[in-house]
């Protein structure tokens, strides 16, 4: 199942309050990182676990723990914002950085950094909360898995059709775990109905 779109009231919620033009940035941030410990309850609902003996204060019992090593990779800079909800609720995973940016006239992702830690069969989360084109995305997961990654998730907030089948078509394995899917790109490739720039609402810098 490549594609999973949240069906949950407080993500629906918190989605229609991102798009809202009148959300401010000091209100975009703090929903921004609730709906991520949403994506992240949902990304991690499959992942294989393994059993661990532990004692209650009553009793020995065997319970269960994540059996895969997680790497979180925000895509700069929209990304960021979905890193530390991401490492609150999954305090062992390291952390990679992936930079990159869309033209703003031809929409092409360009690379401006890359540092990964060691990859080798780890599960990587890739943040980025705009999934458009998917040439960002592409370039990001194709670097993922060059470095050895055995399991990418792409977590979005939104996704449009276009980016979902490119990625879809290069990386069968890749999942996706979005909060929305949109309905088309507009001439400037910005996702429709959308939220526009997320970075910029995040940060900012209109
Ligand atoms: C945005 C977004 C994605 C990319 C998606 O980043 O955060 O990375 O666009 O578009 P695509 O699917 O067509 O590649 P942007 O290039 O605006 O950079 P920013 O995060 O620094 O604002
Ligand atoms: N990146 C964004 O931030 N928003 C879009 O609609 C498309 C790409």
């Amino acid at each position: 199942m490549p594609l999973t779109v949240l069906n949950h009231a407080l993500a629906d919620h918190i989605v229609t309050r991102l798009r809202d033009e009148n959300t401010p940035p000091e209100q975009f941030r703090p929903l921004t990182r609730a709906l991520t410990h949403i994506l992240i309850a949902e990304a991690t609902k499959n992942l294989p676990t393994r059993p661990r003996v532990i004692r209650t204060p009553l009793e020995e019992m065997e319970g269960r723990e994540l059996g895969v090593e997680i790497v979180a990779v925000p895509v700069l800079r929209a990304g960021l914002g979905m890193l530390e909800p991401t490492l609150e609720m999954l305090p062992g995973a390291a952390v990679g950085y992936v930079g990159l940016e869309r033209d703003e006239v031809t929409a092409e992702a360009h690379s401006y950094y890359c540092k990964l830690p060691n990859m080798a069969g780890k599960t990587a989360f890739l943040l980025d909360p705009m999934l458009a084109t998917g040439g960002s995305a592409y370039r990001a997961a194709k670097s993922l898995y060059e470095a050895g990654a055995e399991r990418v998730i792409l977590l979005c907030v939104v996704a449009a059709p276009q980016g979902i089948a490119r990625l879809e078509e290069a990386f069968p394995a890749l999942q996706i775990v979005a909060a929305a899917r949109d309905r088309d790109l507009n001439a400037k490739s910005f996702i429709l109905p959308g939220l526009g720039d997320f970075g910029d609402r995040l940060y900012g810098t209109f």
